[in-house]
């Protein structure tokens, strides 16, 4: 198989590839290096990768809409992963999230239609659900009310990929990723930022009386339901939630560190964030039923992983 994966040398993206690749497939990467993060971070990443035969990294850019033309030959499928992500500073920059996340997953549909590209897997998140005091979510859920343009950027693409598996008979397959973690985990998230604090002996701002609960998912639990969603041959327009359907606190998630790193912490009480959820709950019984997906990580190893991971990294 030949797949074009957007944003593959992000976090999620570059884990995927490696997947990928020893699975004996072609993979194209489309990444521009975007400056959300150190650009280095994301070298690194493909580092295992960049040699590889099967490999070619175009440094495109998904707002321009010919950004995948020089991708040659037959591809099977777009798993479009790239985006600006990160709630907060989505309300700081609505514009710019609207530009990279809507236009730029349409300019992928829009290839996929000129191509004849049949299967289209989408990188959704958890935070399409809003406030939703029912849990845990599922994908039937209705009223769906997002609370930051982050997340509003996401509930727009999927409303794209209805369209286009209707006009177009694209198999459009959004997943909502909840909370991911792992080795190279997106530096600005919690968990990362956290443990490089607590390393270096500095407080990590703890938002809120640490009641609040995420779903937190292991990076090869999602890249194996990704997996399954590139070989799906079902229904041409599925949602499906990709989580861990166990919740941590905030205070678990630190104990959590602290144990897995053998420091620690030092607690700098902060209010509430503007943008951020009381909790995350993923019901994965449809992700089950239809790509076989188990997530099988604890929060316990996960983060032994992770930790291991950092310790390593300096
Ligand atoms: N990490 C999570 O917890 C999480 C949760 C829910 C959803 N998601 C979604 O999963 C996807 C991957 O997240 P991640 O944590 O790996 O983020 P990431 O920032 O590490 O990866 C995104 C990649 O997209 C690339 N990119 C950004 N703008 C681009 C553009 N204009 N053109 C080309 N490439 C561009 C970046 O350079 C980066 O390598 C995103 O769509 C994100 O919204 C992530």
């Amino acid at each position: 198989m030949h797949v074009l994966v957007t944003g593959g040398a992000g976090f999620i993206g570059s884990h995927l590839v490696e997947r990928l690749l020893d699975e004996d497939h072609r993979v194209t990467i489309i990444d521009n290096l975007d400056p959300f993060y150190d650009s280095s971070v994301k070298c690194r990443n493909l580092s295992r990768v960049k040699d590889h035969p099967q490999f070619t990294w175009l440094e495109t850019d998904i707002r321009e809409s010919d950004c995948a033309e020089n991708v040659s030959g037959e591809i099977d499928a777009i798993v479009h992963i790239a985006a600006r992500a990160g709630v907060r500073p989505s309300i700081e920059d609505p514009l710019g999230y609207y530009q990279t996340n809507v236009q730029g997953t349409l300019h992928m549909l829009e290839f996929a239609r000129r191509r004849s590209i049949g299967q289209f897997i989408f990188a959704s998140s958890s935070s399409v659900y809003g406030v939703n005091p029912k849990v845990p979510w599922t994908e039937s859920d209705e009223g769906l009310q997002p609370i930051s343009p982050y997340a509003a950027t996401k509930l727009s693409c999927e409303g794209l990929g209805h369209v286009y598996s209707r006009l177009h008979g694209i198999r459009f397959i959004g997943l909502r990723f909840f909370t991911v973690y792992g080795p190279r985990q997106r530096p600005d998230l919690a968990i990362h930022k956290f443990a490089r604090k607590i390393l270096a002996g500095e407080s990590i701002p703890f938002f809120g009386d640490g009641s609040t609960r995420r779903d937190y998912t292991f990076v090869r639990d999602i890249v194996d339901g990704l997996l399954a969603a590139i070989d799906y041959q079902g229904a041409a327009f599925e949602i499906l939630n990709l989580g861990n359907n166990r919740t941590v606190s905030l205070m678990e998630m630190v104990q959590g560190l602290e144990n897995a790193l053998g420091q620690k912490a030092l607690i700098d009480n902060q209010p509430e964030q503007p943008g951020d959820v009381p909790q995350t709950w993923a019901d994965v019984a449809k992700a089950e039923r239809l790509l076989n997906y188990s997530p099988k990580t604890p929060f316990e190893q996960g983060i032994a992983e992770f930790a291991q991971w950092i310790q390593k990294r300096g």
